[in-house]
């Protein structure tokens, strides 16, 4: 089944009985209730049995068409795109649910590269960046992304998950500390906690507090490490951190300084060197940790040093790069076209594409009521607050054919559900012109259809 955006002027009275009987069912069965947290600690001795808990919650939301998750793409990741939810449904629409921010997936100079790598290397590195899994492209990938970060020593790894658990994992001992933003990935997150206890948590993007913490941590303890985890550009707030003054906390009390810039590099900064070109920091920082995920086209991840011996450490000791397949050949080469291009000319022109549809997705959001959190770059983020809200407004979009990622725990606390939007360079004014009306109104049909479904089930409680 193949659906069309609605011009919202054309939703009439009948559409919003409809969708309140829906959400009437929706409540009794419990389709909008109960969020991942409460399943995420099974108990019980069989460890496969416990996890049908999990399902049937499952069950409840996608039969009401409410399960946002595992959906799939028929064709490549462009702002016109055809997708398919886990139940079947297609569907052919606007794509805000990609992360291809410079267009670079569809760019003929990155089809090229990797189309070479496969005749002149093959599909498979066969091996492990340590055992025989670099190749001639990856070396030069290397250079490239030292030359890009202005970090001379580059160590790569097969995802952007592996770099910042790798990383972490690698250089902390259990009685070594971290200092992490409350909003950092998972990546960045399970990394800590599965290198040490000793696990501080600072409001995020907050440097008094870090400094606070650190203090507190070195003034007891001179002895051992201090990690300072951040990032250069939140990928659920699109917020940054002043990463002069957190890198100058850490210079203070003998501090080490990571920051992952998975949404950034690339995509921000006047020659895409991320949050920390744009800050004047280039150069400057401790450890920079990336994923090519969302610029570069590919899969795969870094972690730049100003030291030899911290990528020789980082060679011997992050699991990720030491025992996990090295990036392919074809993967190298997508991924160094994208840094050439990035660098380029036309990287910066992209660049200049993808703020002004960020700048404008922004502008027409707001002018629909909607809050729209951080500051501009390739993610914008709505605010909804409440899940019930924000997985009915998924399933408004999506039967309206646009994609927006509706974000939820684990990927946000409870009760600070959004919508993520993703833009692309290639995404143009008349595809945000057209989106946002329907966002705003599908938002808006949603708050009112679940405050008026609350109200009604109360009433049917106490009369019972
Ligand atoms: C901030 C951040 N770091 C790391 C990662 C992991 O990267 P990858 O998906 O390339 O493994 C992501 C991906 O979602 C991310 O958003």
């Amino acid at each position: 089944m193949s659906l069309q955006p609605l011009d919202p002027a054309s939703l009439s009275d009948t559409a919003d009985s409809a969708l309140e009987r829906e959400v009437d069912a929706m409540l009794a069965e419990g389709a909008l209730a109960g969020t991942a947290a409460q399943f995420s600690q099974p108990r019980g001795p069989d460890l496969l049995a416990r996890t049908a808990a999990v399902e049937r919650w499952h069950d409840q939301r996608a039969n009401h068409g409410l399960w946002q998750y595992a959906r799939s793409l028929e064709g490549a990741p462009y702002p016109i795109a055809s997708i398919r939810d886990e139940a079947g449904t297609g569907a052919r629409g606007i794509n805000f649910a990609s992360q291809d921010y410079l267009s670079l997936a569809s760019h003929p100079g990155v089809a090229e590269a990797a189309a070479r790598a496969l005749r002149d290397a093959g599909p498979h590195s066969a091996g492990s960046a340590v055992l025989l899994g670099n190749t001639k492209t990856s070396l030069l990938l290397e250079q490239a992304i030292a030359g890009l970060v202005q970090a001379e020593h580059v160590a790569l790894f097969p995802t952007g998950w592996g770099a910042a658990f790798g990383a972490i994992t690698a250089l902390l001992q259990p009685q070594d500390h971290v200092v992490i933003d409350q909003f950092a990935h998972a990546s960045l997150r399970q990394g800590a906690s599965a290198a040490t206890p000793k696990v501080a948590v600072n409001r995020h993007l907050d440097v008094d507090h870090v400094r606070q913490l650190v203090g507190a941590i070195r003034a007891r303890d001179t002895g051992h490490g201090i990690l300072v985890v951040t990032e250069g550009l939140f990928s659920m707030d699109s917020d940054s951190p002043d990463l002069a003054r957190l890198q100058a906390v850490c210079h203070e009390f003998g501090a080490t300084l990571l920051v992952d810039v998975a949404h950034d590099l690339g995509a921000l900064g006047p020659n895409g060197g991320g949050a920390i070109e744009a800050q004047g920091m280039l150069g400057k920082i401790d450890l920079v940790m990336g994923a090519f995920s969302k610029t570069f086209s590919s899969n795969g991840g870094f972690v730049a040093t100003a030291s030899r011996a911290v990528k020789r450490h980082l060679q011997l000791y992050a699991g990720p790069h030491m025992f996990s397949n090295a990036l392919s050949p074809v993967q190298a080469a997508v991924i160094l076209e994208c840094v050439n291009i990035v660098r380029s000319s036309e990287g910066a022109a992209l660049r200049a594409d993808l703020l002004r549809n960020a700048e404008g997705l922004r502008r027409l959001l707001t002018d629909e009521g909607l809050a729209c959190m951080g500051t501009p770059s390739a993610i914008v983020p709505v605010l909804i607050g409440s899940e019930k809200v924000s997985r009915l407004v998924g399933k408004l979009l999506f039967e309206q054919s646009v994609f927006v990622n509706q974000v939820e725990f684990p990927g946000v606390p409870v009760g600070a559900s959004r919508l993520r939007l993703q833009l692309m360079a290639n995404h143009n004014m008349q595809q945000l012109k057209r989106a946002a009306p329907v966002i705003g109104t599908a938002v808006a049909r949603a708050r009112a259809a679940i405050a008026a479904g609350e109200a009604r089930l109360q009433g049917k409680q106490g009369n019972s």
